[in-house]
């Protein structure tokens, strides 16, 4: 009988255990042993495993966090940790691990399927900044948390005539700014992949008021910069009222919207798949509505990109 593990790690987000769900599902059902590995790595290395059976992935679905839960682990990054995590995998007779984060938990497995382990990737993080996927588990809620929340700085911005600039997630990745941005209708977005003219933006926000506005909103991934720096260079060079908003880890919460659930259940459905063959050594994800695959090494020489298209319908609409 096939033993697989399934763990959670890195930064959670909204989707992961519509994932777990979908994997211990099916795994079950085609005859495997599933078994949970709570806080990532962390769990790996404290062999913290227990066994997964129905009951336990019933009630989930909608839940966002990860009741695995999650962890970043400095130690797993070493040698000794990882054959450690290793020497419990071998011991519990684990032979097959599925690993749900993003690109540094790839990182991790990657190291595990060198040294053995039958491992694959799940894209789980808010940041959308994993190549060769279109979507990462939890950026379409994530969009959705962004977009309500403008709504409702709007309607106090509105009241005073003021200038909202929000700071969001991403990391290194402006993928959550543009989308939402473009999803809200803002005024600027500040990203980190392409330089904005900030006296353009200035000017922009001055018309606006001029010409009637009562309130704008400036969109800014945290890999461009702070919102509260951008919102003083805002007050310097005009003479508009202006707050800065970090919406911060709210933006990792709440229930998981359809799509993250279906797209969760495809791919959870889809790695049992893979495992069945015992085609190892891969990350999942979707590419044109479809769920693909590609190697760890092949997703860490390809670059995410964001989608310069995307970004020209943006300046087009604004
Ligand atoms: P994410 O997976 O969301 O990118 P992190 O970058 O924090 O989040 O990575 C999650 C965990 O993966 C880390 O805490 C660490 O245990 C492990 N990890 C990250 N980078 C490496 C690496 N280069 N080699 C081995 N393990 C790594
Ligand atoms: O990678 C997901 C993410 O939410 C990033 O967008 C953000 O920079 C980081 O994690 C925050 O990490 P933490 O939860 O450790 O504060």
């Amino acid at each position: 009988m096939k033993k697989v593990a399934v763990l959670t790690s890195g930064g959670d987000s909204q989707g992961m255990n519509s994932a777990v769900r979908s994997i211990v599902k099916t795994g079950l059902q085609n005859g495997f042993e599933m078994i949970g590995v709570k806080s990532g790595y962390k769990g790996l290395m404290k062999k913290d495993f227990f066994k997964l059976e129905l009951e336990d992935v019933g009630d989930i679905l909608y839940r966002g966090g990860t009741f695995l839960q999650s962890a970043r682990s400095e130690a797993f990054k070493t040698k000794e940790g990882q054959l450690k995590a290793i020497s419990n995998l071998n011991a519990a007779a684990i032979e097959y691990l599925v690993v749900i984060g993003g690109d540094g938990s790839y990182r991790g497995a990657a190291e595990l399927k060198q040294r053995g382990i039958k491992t694959y990737g799940l894209p789980g993080t808010i940041d959308n900044d994993i190549p060769l996927t279109d979507y990462t588990i939890g950026f379409d809620t994530t969009l959705n948390v962004v977009t309500d929340a403008i709504g409702n700085l709007r309607d106090t911005m509105s009241s005073h005539e003021r200038v909202s600039v929000i700071e969001v997630m991403g990391r290194n990745c402006g993928d959550i700014a543009l989308q939402a941005g473009i999803s809200s209708g803002v005024d600027a977005i500040l990203i980190p992949e392409f330089k904005s003219d900030m006296k353009q933006i200035y000017k922009k926000l001055m018309d606006g008021f001029e010409q009637g506005k009562t309130h704008s909103i400036v969109m800014v991934a945290e890999g461009a910069g702070s919102a509260e720096a951008i919102a003083e260079l805002i007050k310097e060079h005009t003479d508009l009222d202006t707050r800065a908003t970090v919406l911060g880890h709210i933006q990792r919460g709440g229930t998981p919207s359809a799509f993250d659930r279906i797209f969760t259940s495809r791919m959870g459905h889809k790695v049992i798949d893979l495992i069945n063959q015992d085609l190892t050594g891969v990350a999942l994800g979707m590419e044109n509505n479809e769920i693909t695959y590609h190697t760890f090494e092949e997703i860490f020489s390809a670059k995410k990109v964001v989608d310069k298209k995307l970004y020209k319908i943006f300046e087009d609409l604004v």
